[in-house]
């Protein structure tokens, strides 16, 4: 493709793109194709010849995006808000289109720079100290994995260098809740302490993790011949939004030599609104801390920022510095290679410094302001619902819910719920999902994407009442 067919097909992709985000209200949540659709509308081997780009558009238009779930729809409340707001869509077209790649700090100085930069300016935005440093990564399965390779390698005084995992005569223990979102666990089988070194800490009535049950799971492996490693606490669980202690938590961390890692992957955006930052009380505790901007905060997927407090600790851990890689200025710039896994480094940071520049702090503010007050609307309407049921605390912007009939025994009350998840869902006008919780299942209504207003959500509320009613 020349340059001059990339100016009139990026132009096409871009009013493409401008025009789906205008009209996605137009289209049912869920993608309504069935298993197989999309791939047995596509040839089986790749082109020998080039196709008219115009077909390629095509088949954007009537194949992918009718194959796609609309995250970025109003009436999305599944998972989380992975919102990718236009501004920073265009910092990621110019850092792919700019096509230079960070594996130093010279291969691309200024990937390294407003990396720093911007990452610096997030710090600043959610109340954390100076004592922490930033980088990007990618996602933030990748950002705990790095944080239990890190805690895994101060515990053992850097086996790394020696005999590795078979060095240590004492496992290594992980300390996490229950209600720790999977990449935790998954985390901890790469880094290679085995399932069995994972313990789940118990949680209070409202999912939060118990601190006096860690300090007693710590004490207990410590005279049990394991060394306790690492805690992962998380800000803003992914079922229901609860809170772990990091007071409290980060205080046995520190008496015990642990590793604290706080996962606020999804919550950490909240951090911008100082009223919110009680949930982070503690969080100076913490040797690392996980933050994605693509979720609520707006920025388009991937972005997740990683802090740690010991920079040098990572870097020791992260580094490798072969010959090709070295330059005369290293003793001065940051080599962000050493900060985290891959080798080469997209310019990421642009797709965040384009959106706090486009959209500036306080509408982004604003933006996550009416989604808790949404959040907390629905949680009352259901409250105030015979019925119906809020299930856990809302602590953020996402509301739990079950609709319980009288009458129904544990299993039936779960195929109820199924049933009119999936039917609501199957609709098209709302988007929702259902998880289990306490062994019973329930229903999570996450609100917070870019466009969802108070109407909105009052129209999901009268699906939810709408769906259950034709269930009876
Ligand atoms: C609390 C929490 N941690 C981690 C993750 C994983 O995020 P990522 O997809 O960036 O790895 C999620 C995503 O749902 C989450 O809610």
């Amino acid at each position: 493709m020349t340059p001059d067919e990339f100016r009139t097909y990026g132009h096409e992709l871009i009013d493409l793109i401008a025009n789906y985000r205008e009209q996605i209200e137009d289209r049912p949540v869920m993608s309504q194709v069935s298993p197989g659709d999309v791939k047995a509308k596509l040839p089986t081997a790749a082109p020998q010849q080039p196709e008219p780009f115009e077909d390629i558009i095509a088949d954007v238009d009537e194949l992918i995006v009718p194959g796609l779930t609309h995250w970025q729809h109003p009436s999305f409340f599944g998972y989380f808000p992975a919102n990718s707001s236009l501004s920073s869509v265009l910092g990621d077209l110019v850092s792919t289109g700019l096509g230079s790649l960070g594996l130093s700090w010279q291969s691309a100085p200024a990937l390294t720079e407003v990396e720093e930069v911007t990452v610096n300016w997030m710090r600043q935005l959610l109340g954390l100290s100076d004592r922490f440093s930033g980088v990007i990564q990618d996602t933030a399965s990748t950002s705990t994995l790095v944080a239990l390779i890190s805690a895994r390698e101060r515990a053992s005084d850097y086996a790394l260098v020696r005999g590795g995992l078979q060095d240590g005569q004492r496992p290594l223990r992980i300390y996490a809740s229950a209600h720790a979102h999977s990449s935790v666990d998954k985390a901890a089988l790469l880094a290679g302490f085995g399932r069995d070194n994972i313990r789940y800490i118990e949680t209070d009535a409202d999912h939060a993790m118990i601190p006096e049950a860690l300090a007693l799971a710590i004490a207990d492996d410590t005279v049990n011949g394991f060394t306790p490693c690492a805690v992962v606490a998380t800000t803003g669980t992914t079922a229901t939004t609860a809170i772990d202690p990091l007071e409290e938590i980060g205080r046995i961390a520190e008496a015990n030599g642990v590793w604290l890692h706080v996962d606020s992957a999804m919550a950490g955006s909240a951090m911008i609104l100082p009223e919110c930052r009680w949930m982070w009380a503690g969080i100076e505790y913490a040797d690392s801390i996980v933050v994605n901007t693509h979720k609520w905060l707006g920025v388009a997927f991937d972005c997740s920022l990683y802090f740690v407090r010991d920079p040098q600790h990572l870097v020791r851990v992260m580094s490798t510095n072969p010959s090709y890689l070295q330059s005369s200025v290293d003793s001065e710039v940051a080599n962000l290679r050493d900060w985290g896994i891959p080798l080469g480094r997209r310019f990421r940071a642009l797709k965040l410094w384009f959106m706090l520049r486009a959209e500036g702090v306080e509408a982004i503010q604003a933006r996550l302001r009416r989604d808790l007050e949404n959040a907390r609307w629905l949680a009352e309407q259901v409250a105030a619902q015979p019925g119906w049921h809020v299930v856990a605390p809302v602590n953020l912007q996402t509301v739990c819910v079950r609709h319980e009939p009288d009458g129904l025994t544990r299993d039936e009350l779960d195929a109820h719920t199924q049933t009119w998840a999936e039917a609501l869902n199957s609709s098209g006008h709302a988007f929702v999902t259902p998880a289990i919780l306490d062994g019973q299942w329930m229903v999570r209504l996450s609100v917070g994407s870019l466009g969802t207003e108070r109407r909105h959500v009052e129209k999901l509320w009268a699906a939810l009442r709408d769906v259950v009613a034709w269930q009876a």
